[in-house]
């Protein structure tokens, strides 16, 4: 785990954000080296959907990245402060989050560890409304097809509930399909508040995920239709070969099968009908 703060930096003039591992968690492990990765994967990621890098501060005793500092919130507390996130607005975050993945998948990189506090929601100016953009950050554990595997890669490395089987059983093989998981696995969370596969560690998420259904996410939320529940039923079957191939065919299946939901009226406790005044533009 990293350390991220607002900073000035003589080369630029407004606040950036500096990441490095604070010596605490160094733990003679290659915490340096993976943090050096992170920077060379990112210089390699060129995207509006993704935090930009400005620089690579290969120093002794402390290396530290320099990224663009974005202004908003993850999508962790955007969620956290709605439960339950309404239909159209789950859909537009999706595609967002969905073309961000495309983007890093099209650089021959895999981001290992797609989560709700990874992704991070600004806001921008279109014509004379605000709207959301999304920015994929933390590639602390990414993989390149231009990097050599390190050390600490033998081990699985990521967030246990949203990993897929073979992130866990195969980490010195990353694929798309880690990311792919995981982006239903952050879908299923938007729509019903709960992780799929929850449990008490990495093992016993791991067991659940790979012998057990998730539960069908109209158990949870009556307004989700059964095409739902087959949409994720499919993302998460045990073999990857029989998921959605890509990210484009997981976002298109479910932003289609979400098409055909309607979200609840939201009721306030007094008993008056409230408006879902919030449409992010993605
Ligand atoms: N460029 C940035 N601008 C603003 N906040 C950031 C930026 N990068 C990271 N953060 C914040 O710091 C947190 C931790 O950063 P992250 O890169 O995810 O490292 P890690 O999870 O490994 O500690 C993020 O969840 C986000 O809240
Ligand atoms: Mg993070």
């Amino acid at each position: 785990m990293a350390s991220v703060w607002r900073a000035r930096h003589r080369d630029f003039p407004t606040p950036v954000a500096v990441k490095f591992i604070p010596s605490d968690l160094e733990k003679g492990e290659d915490g340096h080296e993976r943090l050096l990765r992170e920077g060379r994967i990112l210089a390699r990621i060129d995207s509006p959907r993704v935090v930009r890098l400005l620089a690579i501060h290969d120093e002794a005793p402390r290396p530290f990245l320099v990224l663009e500092e974005l202004r908003g919130e993850v999508l962790a507390t955007f969620a956290k402060t709605r439960g339950q996130v309404p239909v159209r607005v789950t859909s537009r975050l999706i595609r967002g989050v969905g073309a961000a993945v495309e983007e890093v998948h099209a650089a021959g990189v895999v981001h290992g560890d797609l989560k709700p506090t990874n992704v991070f929601l600004t806001r921008v100016l279109q014509g004379a409304q605000h709207g959301l953009t999304v920015k994929l950050l933390d590639f602390g554990v990414s993989r390149s097809v231009e990097e050599r595997p390190l050390e600490s890669d033998r081990y699985p490395a990521g967030t246990p509930d949203y990993m897929s089987p073979e992130q866990v059983l195969s980490p010195l093989d990353p694929r798309t399909s880690w990311d792919i998981w995981a982006l239903a696995v952050l879908a299923y969370h938007l729509l019903t508040g709960a992780a799929p596969f929850d449990a008490h560690s990495l093992v016993s998420t791991f067991l659940r995920a790979s012998s057990a259904a998730c539960l069908p996410p109209s158990c949870l939320r009556p307004d989700l239709s059964p095409r739902v529940d087959a949409v994720f039923a499919r993302a998460f079957r045990r073999d990857p070969e029989r998921r959605f191939r890509t990210v484009l065919d997981l976002v298109r299946a479910l932003v289609d099968a979400l098409g055909h939901c309607h979200d609840a009226p939201v009721v306030a406790s007094s008993g008056v009908r409230l408006r879902n005044a919030f449409t992010p533009t993605l």
